[in-house]
């Protein structure tokens, strides 16, 4: 990947103008998403040292240090993102139900909805291994000036304006798309500031690396049990190479840059795999699309699917287009 020393800031400038509904509203939601990022990046840095040199008891005298990290993330990012005022609504991983955002002028102008992962991969934090953000941005489909309702956050994939996730890895970054292809920006936690270090980021059409967690084999359908032995077969390019990470964020950076395929199936245990379809399995969907990769739920286009509720899980196959129409062929030879 080619370095540039073009900052995330002057790149967001420079491209607010080619974005089809230029306001520099999304522009100054992606700015405040980056500034939470920081902080948070700061927090999940130091993890180990909260329990070493903290207070001894559960809670200190601010109450926040030993806060779980999924809610301190949590905290942070609606904590931004409502204090600048900037978006009309938003919903959580970590919020039973979506909140509303008062804005300041009282006529509730803002136009976007955030949906947000805060803490992705949180079982890795207590054991050193990357954590990530994922987060996904819409136009509000109700009236501007009207409180956010149920529907503004409903939406299909497809209707999309923005999806990202900063990875809190051996170097932290932040990756987006705004429908005009994907850009990685490197933290420089020296100066502060995120530089474009991955311009225009395209998942390998073919890849050698599939991820799933293998301990459920035995419950998973019969097409995604046939396609784990399609990879592991001596043929051909195969036996592929297994990865998992047990953070989607970190399993999806990986497979972009070396090409592979992320699974989490439906199972016998579970009927929709575990996935969040609005805020974990749809901006990961449009990064895919937008990187040359592909994302389905073994049958369909994950961006197609029509939501029901706020936290719906669905199956989630994603990565390297050919990987991922090979993971749907044996789905669908499974059935017939
Ligand atoms: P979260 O930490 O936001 O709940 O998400 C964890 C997700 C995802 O990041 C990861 O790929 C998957 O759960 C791992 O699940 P298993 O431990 O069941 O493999
Ligand atoms: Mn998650
Ligand atoms: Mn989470």
């Amino acid at each position: 990947m080619s370095q540039t020393n073009q900052t995330l800031g002057e790149f967001i400038i420079e491209n607010q103008t080619s974005f089809k509904y230029s306001s520099g509203e999304l522009s100054r939601l992606i700015n405040s998403i980056r500034l939470a990022a920081k902080v948070v990046n700061h927090e999940v840095n130091k993890a180990g040292l909260v329990d070493i040199i903290g207070n001894a008891g559960d809670t200190n005298i601010q109450g926040e240090d030993q806060q779980k990290l999924d809610v301190y993330a949590n905290d942070k990012f609606i904590q931004t993102m409502t204090n600048r005022n900037i978006v009309c609504g938003i919903a959580s991983e970590e919020e039973d139900d979506f909140i509303t955002i008062n804005s300041q002028d009282e006529n509730h102008q803002n136009k976007y909805v955030v949906l947000i992962d805060p803490l992705d991969g949180s079982s890795n934090i207590d054991v050193n291994v990357s954590v990530g953000t994922i987060f996904s941005v819409y136009r509000r489909v109700t009236p501007v000036g009207t409180p956010v309702q149920i529907e503004d956050f409903l939406q299909k994939g497809v209707n999309q304006v923005a999806a990202g996730y900063i990875i809190y890895g051996t170097s932290t970054m932040l990756v987006y798309t705004t429908g005009d292809g994907v850009n990685g920006f490197t933290l420089n936690p020296a100066i502060g500031s995120y530089y474009l270090s991955h311009p225009n980021m395209q998942f390998p059409e073919d890849g050698r690396i599939y991820s799933v967690n293998e301990g459920n084999y035995t419950h998973f359908p019969r097409g995604i049990k046939d396609y784990i032995k399609y990879c592991q077969k001596e043929e051909g390019d195969r036996p592929y190479t297994s990865r998992y990470i047990g953070s989607l964020v970190s399993d999806f950076h990986r497979n972009m840059i070396k090409g592979g395929i992320y699974m989490y199936p439906k199972s016998s245990k579970s009927s929709n795999g575990k996935l969040r379809l609005l805020y974990e399995c749809n901006p990961m969907a449009f990064l895919a699309e937008q990187a040359n990769g592909k994302a389905s739920d073994g049958y369909m286009r994950i961006m197609e699917i029509e939501p029901t509720e706020l936290h719906q899980r669905v199956p989630f196959i994603c990565g390297s287009k050919n990987m991922v129409d090979k993971a749907e062929e044996f789905m669908k030879n499974a059935e017939s």
